[in-house]
């Protein structure tokens, strides 16, 4: 069974729009990637955390469109980086986005070199671990692309003994090295683990099922398509650091935002539907 972006929207709820679909492909390594300011926020609002207002240092991989991206002239885009700064702006902080590989920004987070990270993020039980999460932002699950051509790979149960790539680090990571006899193959970006699907080189990616599509839709990598059902279900939280107070800020300015109509319009720009439903916790 292949998944087509119908039968993904209508189990996800994610409109894909082809209108929406994005020019630039943030395809290159993150080591050389810019950090960007963010929007300069216009007007301070009075809800701030006591001490006011004051300048938040994001962390984001920007090499995941539609979440992260990096456009032509290396300004970050995407619904992450569209949600971060009306965030800012709700909660009255500038936001400053950093670049960071994707495996660092957890030990960033530790360090305390940022101060959040939103990165199309799951929020998952080891994470909780060692950082905390915002509510859930969106709901995504991660899903297996193999070349256009394969008529062998049908699900994950075929994936046994077969090559694998995946981005470093993340669930899909997690996911593949749970299969036996896999050889799992690590790239620092989901594009780079994809063209390495599309050059032949392996055999299947695992990687989160909306920017897989929003690859293959886009026309920035060529020659795959979703097969199989989702393999999980999973939520986009923004990390914080353990205990910081900006957890709630964030949650605040959040649920502010869904209640009046922005979150809605900057997920109908990026998604062309309307948000779904979201559980107010992961677990
Ligand atoms: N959702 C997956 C995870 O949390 C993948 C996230 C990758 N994000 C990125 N910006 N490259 O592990």
């Amino acid at each position: 069974m292949t998944i087509k972006r119908s039968s993904f929207l209508r189990n996800m709820a994610f409109g894909l729009s082809a209108s929406f679909v994005l020019a630039a492909c943030g395809g290159a390594g993150t080591e050389t990637a810019e950090p960007t300011d963010g929007e300069p926020i216009a007007e301070e609002t009075t809800e701030a955390t006591e001490g006011g207002a004051g300048a938040l240092t994001v962390a984001t991989e920007p090499a995941f469109p539609p979440f992260e991206f990096q456009a032509e002239d290396g300004e970050l885009q995407g619904f992450d980086i569209d949600l971060m700064n009306a965030i800012g702006e709700t909660a009255g902080l500038e936001i400053q986005f950093e670049s960071l590989p994707f495996d660092g920004i957890i030990p960033a987070l530790q360090a305390g070199t940022v101060d959040a990270a939103i990165s199309g993020m799951t929020i998952t039980e080891e994470r909780l671990e060692t950082v905390d999460f915002s509510r859930p932002y969106i709901k995504a699950g991660l899903a297996i692309a193999v070349k256009e051509e394969d008529t062998d790979i049908n699900g994950l149960a075929d994936l046994e003994d077969k090559r694998i790539a995946v981005q470093i680090g993340t669930t899909g990571a997690d996911q593949a090295a749970e299969v036996p006899g896999a050889e799992v193959s690590t790239f620092d970006s989901a594009p780079l683990a994809l063209q390495e699907l599309s050059n032949g080189n392996v055999d299947a990616v695992i990687n989160d099922a909306p920017v897989t599509l929003d690859a293959i839709e886009s026309g920035n990598i060529e020659g795959l398509k979703v097969v199989g059902e989702l393999l999980t279900t999973e939520f986009y939280g923004i990390a914080l650091p353990k205990d910081s107070e900006n957890v709630e800020v964030i949650n605040d300015a959040l649920m502010t935002m869904m209640e009046d109509g922005t979150y809605a319009e900057i997920y109908q720009k990026w998604f062309g539907d309307e948000p779904p439903e979201l559980p107010e916790s992961a677990f």
